[in-house]
């Protein structure tokens, strides 16, 4: 992985970055030292190193039985109980892995919203297939799972029998806390155990990523591996490294008036990743009425919507654009002997060469138009570098927050919608 800020030197001052590099440097160690804002949620810094290989088996073991008696799982779970692992899936699955089924179960997502029409469809969906559901609550007491789950394990008992429901039912909770533990506990389903020092948007390599990645099929060693390699390179005691740079590039950039960073990629197989990024910037930054809005799009799909504003709206952008080097497969447009749609000049080129044309295209008349570009670029997708990219993203947001003066580690302004939502459902306590 490798991080290019040369795009981002017209808009700072370099007096700045030397002065943020030191500021950054310090929020680090803080990191490591555990002396700052939110120490009690720092488990993540030194997780990739810390899972045992007890725990790595034990999931790879459970993902192994399962998938043997499933053609689709149901994961049930929201914001950093979900986004994670849905993302880590869709970055490394096949574009239509939901009509190519024979090696890999289809692994559908619920939880993570309040749709009775989308519960509807998929229980209608679910009536003729193999199915199984793992649940992923730390609190256990969300509502938008805990709504989901109740109708599906009822489903699921009604198909299979209970004794057969929760031998095809995961949890993944908080070692002792909670419903989802007591209910599990109660039925004696297979538990996982989320640590308590990991907050929900950095737990994607703990049980609740690392599950549903081996259950559809991905080598979560491999993952790791990125994920302890990036730790390493990001650690405070390396001189320079790529997760502080980024981090006090983007509070330069904040503090000049760019207060808004869009997360770019040219492969919709990042889409996905961009909304776990989204979760982790937005719910660690935002608060205290500061902090970068994230957004994201998948060019070259959106040069064609959000393009127009991006190049010519009002000037508070920057793009920080996930590049990827190789594609995996090989796909050459062929010569046209009536050439009606004048792609001629194209023929034998390949479809990433015109993409990668696209990006240079668009990197040059983004900066013209006054969008800050920061880039970062893996040699391909695959677990590894997507390890890579999550370390590095996490160690920066947590540097990042703690340049920004806030605590990046809680998320008091989610409680609102949730007590204004009770009081008109009626929940006891909060008339
Ligand atoms: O990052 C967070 O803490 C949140 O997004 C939570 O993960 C989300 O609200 C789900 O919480 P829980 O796992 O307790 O159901």
């Amino acid at each position: 992985m490798k991080l290019e800020i040369k795009n981002t030197e017209n808009f700072i001052d370099k007096a700045k970055l030397v002065e943020y590099k030191v500021n950054a440097s310090k929020a680090n160690k803080s990191l490591h030292q555990k002396n700052g804002l939110g120490n009690d949620f720092l488990g993540w810094v030194n997780l990739p190193n810390e899972i045992s290989e007890e725990l790595i088996s034990d999931i790879e073991k459970t993902a192994e039985t399962v998938r043997k008696k499933i053609d689709v799982m149901v994961t049930v779970g929201i914001g950093g109980s979900y986004l994670g692992a849905k993302a880590v899936i869709e970055a490394l699955s096949d574009n239509f892995s939901n009509f190519k089924t024979e090696t890999n179960p289809i692994m559908l997502f619920a939880g993570n919203n309040l749709s009775e029409d989308y519960l509807y469809e998929l229980t209608d969906l679910l009536k003729d297939r193999k199915w199984a559901i793992t649940v992923i609550s730390k609190s256990g007491t969300t509502t938008e799972p805990a709504v989901a789950f109740r109708i599906l394990k009822s489903e699921l008992e009604n198909k299979y029998g209970k004794e057969e429901a929760s031998k095809r039912i995961i949890a993944v909770t908080d070692k002792e806390k909670g419903a989802l533990k007591q209910l599990a506990n109660q039925e004696g389903y297979k538990t996982f155990v989320i640590p308590d020092d990991v907050g929900g948007r950095f737990s994607v390599l703990t049980p609740v990523g690392l599950l549903p990645i081996a259950i559809a099929g991905f080598n979560i060693r491999n993952l790791i591996q990125g994920a302890i390699d990036t730790a390493e390179n990001s650690s405070f005691e390396k001189n320079e490294n790529s997760a502080e740079v980024y981090a006090a590039v983007r509070n330069i950039l904040y503090d000049n008036g760019f207060t808004n960073e869009i997360l770019v990629n040219y492969n919709p197989k990042l889409s996905f990743f961009a909304e776990w990024w989204k979760q982790l910037y937005g719910e660690s930054e935002g608060k205290e009425s500061k902090g970068i809005f994230p957004a994201s799009v998948t060019f070259t799909t959106d040069l064609h919507s959000m393009g127009q504003y991006i190049q010519d709206g009002k000037r508070n952008l920057f793009e920080t654009v996930i590049s990827v080097e190789k594609t995996k497969y090989d796909v050459k447009l062929s010569k046209d002997s009536d050439n009606l749609d004048k792609l001629n000049y194209l023929a034998g080129k390949n479809i990433e060469e015109i993409n990668k044309s696209a990006e240079l295209g668009t990197l040059k008349a983004h900066l013209e138009g006054g969008v800050p570009n920061i880039r970062i670029t893996i040699p391909e997708i695959n677990e590894y570098h997507i390890g890579e990219l999550i370390y590095f993203f996490e160690k920066a947001c947590g540097i990042s927050g703690y340049i920004l003066g806030v605590n990046p580690f809680d998320q008091p302004g989610v409680e609102a919608y949730k007590r204004n939502m009770f009081q008109i459902l009626g929940k006891p306590g909060y008339e």
